[in-house]
């Protein structure tokens, strides 16, 4: 049966985006903790996800890549439909880079050997082929003095980039970032942020969920500001950001820039962040 021209569009639309999320609600027990989400990200483009804690940020971000289970809705993820049951899972992890707020390094294996035993077990590269990938992704997140050192000589800072170059080592077509730095000491979170802003200029795909504002400002090219299961706001960083048009956004922004004052419901315009 030949298709209409609205349905080759609806088609195409999907296959563009690297993600794209239709109507997905996910309920653990009685709890509904996603309540209809729509949302999408383009191949190269850097969204970050914004929202209080207990919002679900972290449990869209693990729908996509298949670490919880939709209750319904769905998911492609660069144009494959990852919510069909006879989907290859692992295939979508591996195009998935995923880094977390902890690191999850083996500890008994050291820098090198942390990046490259999926690249061998997994992707069944040889020692050298893997070897040189991983030495190639040390260089671009800055440690290449560090590749014979264990997981516990690495600050928190060098770890999050150490996880981050074995991310890359898998070769991804998207990255996925739950809070990077949130569990690193103040003075370290810039490298890593560095790092992620070389990703993003080199034209990575990247979805974000990060307290960082300035980084979202700087780097993001759009921002979404979830609250209690739902996109409440989402557009560019300074639309977002500099002028919310939500209540519910201007009151996180007023708590997250000026913890221990509350943005007034009548303030419709919160006057510019100071974020760096
Ligand atoms: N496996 C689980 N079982 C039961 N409840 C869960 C589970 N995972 C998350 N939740 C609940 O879902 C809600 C959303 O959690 P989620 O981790 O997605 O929030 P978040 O926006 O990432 O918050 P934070 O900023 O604190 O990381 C919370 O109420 C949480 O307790
Ligand atoms: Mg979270």
């Amino acid at each position: 049966m030949p298709r209409t021209t609205s349905q080759i569009e609806v088609v195409s639309t999907v296959s563009d985006a690297a993600i794209e999320v239709r109507s997905l609600h996910k309920s653990f027990g009685t709890l509904e903790v996603l309540k209809g989400i729509d949302f999408h990200v383009d191949k190269g483009e850097v969204v970050c996800v914004i929202g209080p804690s207990g919002s679900g940020k972290s449990t869209l971000l693990r729908c996509i890549n298949l670490l919880e289970t939709p209750t319904s809705g769905k998911i492609w993820v660069s144009g494959q439909d990852v919510t069909d049951p006879d989907v290859d899972i692992d295939a979508v992890r591996r195009s998935i880079g995923m880094v977390f707020q902890q690191f999850n390094l083996f500890p008994h294996l050291s820098v090198l050997e942390n990046l490259t035993i999926a690249q061998r077990r997994v992707l069944r590269r040889s020692r050298s082929e893997a070897d040189a990938v991983a030495r190639a992704n040390l260089e671009r997140v800055g440690l290449t003095d560090k590749v014979t050192a264990y997981p516990a000589q690495l600050s928190g800072g060098q770890a999050q980039r150490a996880a981050i170059a074995r991310s890359l080592s898998m070769g991804p077509e998207l990255m996925l970032f739950d809070e990077p730095t949130s569990a690193l000491d103040p003075e370290l979170v810039g490298d890593v942020l560095e790092v992620m802003r070389g990703l993003a200029a080199e034209g990575m795909t990247m979805m974000v969920v990060t307290h960082e504002m300035s980084f979202a400002r700087e780097v993001a090219d759009r921002v979404v500001f979830m609250d209690d299961g739902i996109i409440v706001e989402e557009g560019r960083p300074e639309a977002v950001l500099g002028a919310p048009q939500h209540p519910r956004t201007r009151d996180f922004l007023a708590r997250v820039l000026n913890p221990g004052r509350r943005a007034s419901p009548s303030d419709g315009s919160l006057t510019e962040p100071t974020v760096s």
